[in-house]
């Protein structure tokens, strides 16, 4: 499987070359990238989940994350991670090995297979990918989920006008992240064609620098309540970064 072109063009430093996966996945590494944020990240994402649970992961991610993830849902529930780099797969199965519960394979984010799933965690992923990826990403994800289940995205936002790293973090996006501005500017659920079948809500952390997102399906447990839809506009696409 070919690697999407975005990726290898902006992010073979980070995900493609074996000497970067042994030095960018370490937990003091992600920490400082996300400044000192990490845990509190990890800890938010894995709370949406349930032991017992089936839950897919889009993408690797370097650090616990995913081991946290595997134990959240332990001894019942199972992890299924994809991830369109084959390196990056072999490697997250070695650092997997001795979770029973989780397995990886190598899919793109966009075309998960048909399987259905409790929830679907997908952790820093959508600032990396172009709009049109994001939208088939949101969408594919979302079609994966079970009646009464709930997928949670976890990414970059727009930090507050007064945030002291708002400057660093658009020169930042500027040089290194070219796809995350956008998720300054459009909410994640205007990337999902059928929004309004899903229940949202989003929280900000960090002075608004990130934010957990989640989409409930509407089913046992859980119906969409119609006066919480997401009904806002669609994302401004390809416009010039802020
Ligand atoms: C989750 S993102 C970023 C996570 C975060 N920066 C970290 O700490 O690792 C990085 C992963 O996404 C994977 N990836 C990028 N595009 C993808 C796609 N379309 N489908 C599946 N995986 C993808 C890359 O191969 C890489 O392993």
């Amino acid at each position: 499987m070919a690697v999407p072109d975005y990726l290898a063009q902006t992010y073979t430093w980070a995900y493609l070359r074996p000497r970067a996966v042994r030095l960018l996945d370490r937990e003091v590494v992600v920490n400082a990238i996300l400044w000192g944020n990490y845990s509190r990240l990890v800890r938010a994402a894995c709370a949406q989940f349930h032991p017992g649970e089936h839950v897919l992961q889009a993408a690797s991610v370097y650090g616990s994350q995913p081991l946290q993830l595997a134990d959240r849902l332990a001894p019942a529930g199972r992890l299924t991670v994809i991830d369109v780099s084959r390196l990056q797969v072999e490697h997250l199965r070695a650092k997997l090995a001795t979770r029973a519960n989780a397995s990886v394979r190598l899919a793109d984010a966009t075309a998960p297979g048909p399987e259905t799933y409790d929830g679907v965690c997908c952790f820093f992923l959508l600032h990396e990918m172009p709009d049109a990826y994001k939208s088939r990403t949101v969408n594919a994800l979302l079609a994966r989920l079970k009646p009464g289940g709930r997928a949670v995205f976890v990414d970059y936002a727009a930090p507050r006008w007064f945030h002291p790293l708002r400057g660093v973090m658009w020169l930042v996006n500027r040089w290194l992240e070219p796809y995350a501005a956008s998720l300054w500017r459009n909410p994640i659920a205007s990337f999902a064609e059928r929004a309004d079948q899903f229940h949202w809500t989003e929280r900000r952390l960090f002075l608004g620098l990130y934010q957990v997102v989640v989409a409930h399906r509407s089913g046992p447990g859980r119906r969409a309540a119609a006066h919480l839809r997401y009904a806002g506009p669609s994302p401004e696409r390809n416009s010039p970064a802020p």
